[in-house]
């Protein structure tokens, strides 16, 4: 299988999927979007209200002040690929369940993230984060490049937070800033170096090396 073709199968498999809970209370579930040979990839927490509604990640309010930091780095959203750490909203908006977390990220995200493969990942909020630096505070590390078992990632405040947090506007803002002298200076990860998973390469957080 070509890797459009895997990723596509991915896509139908998120929309069939009952491994947890959340398929009951889903109306459309979310795989994300974008070029399947993004060089970014945004990792959310999970699909909100709109974007159950639409099946589309960040549709929302929050997806429209991502749309506006890509825009002050000249950049649209059809440009990189937008995902989230679980594929359908938790109902009411509460958290993930650890168990929900790890099912859909080790059945689908590490898919993904093996099959695009991109340059540079960006977390947003904590959930994403943690998947790569769980014993990490957002406020120390944001805007940051870490190379997690040759992945780069950058932590990044969620957009929604944000939205609701006024003073985290600029942070998020001068970290998006910062994006295109990374994205110059980062190679292409090759596949050799790629983490089994996410979750095995938080355990090597040790490792980790600041840029
Ligand atoms: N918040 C997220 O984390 N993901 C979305 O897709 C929308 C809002």
């Amino acid at each position: 299988m070509s890797i459009i073709e895997e990723l596509k199968q991915i896509e139908g498999e998120v929309a069939q999927c009952q491994l947890c809970e959340l398929h009951y209370s889903r109306k459309n579930a979310v795989p994300g979007e974008g070029p399947y040979n993004a060089t970014i990839m945004f990792i959310g927490e999970g699909p909100g209200f709109y974007e159950n509604e639409q099946g589309r990640p960040f549709v929302g309010a929050a997806g429209k002040f991502l749309e506006d930091l890509l825009e002050k780095i000249g950049m649209k959203r059809e440009q990189v690929f937008i995902t989230n750490v679980v594929k359908c909203r938790p109902p009411g908006n509460r958290d993930p369940k650890p168990e929900e977390v790890e099912l859909c990220t080790k059945q689908f995200l590490e898919r993904q993230i093996q099959l695009i493969n991109p340059k540079v990942i960006i977390t947003l909020g904590r959930y994403s984060m943690s998947l790569y630096v769980p014993h990490s505070k957002i406020s120390d590390i944001h805007g940051q490049a870490l190379r997690v078992k040759g992945r780069i990632i950058v932590p990044m405040y969620h957009p929604a937070a944000a939205l609701h947090q006024g003073s985290l506007k600029p942070i998020i803002e001068a970290d998006f800033l910062r994006l295109p002298d990374l994205l110059s200076k980062t190679p292409k990860v090759v596949e050799e170096n790629l983490p089994a998973s996410p979750t095995d390469s938080a355990q090597s957080a040790s490792q980790l090396s600041l840029f």
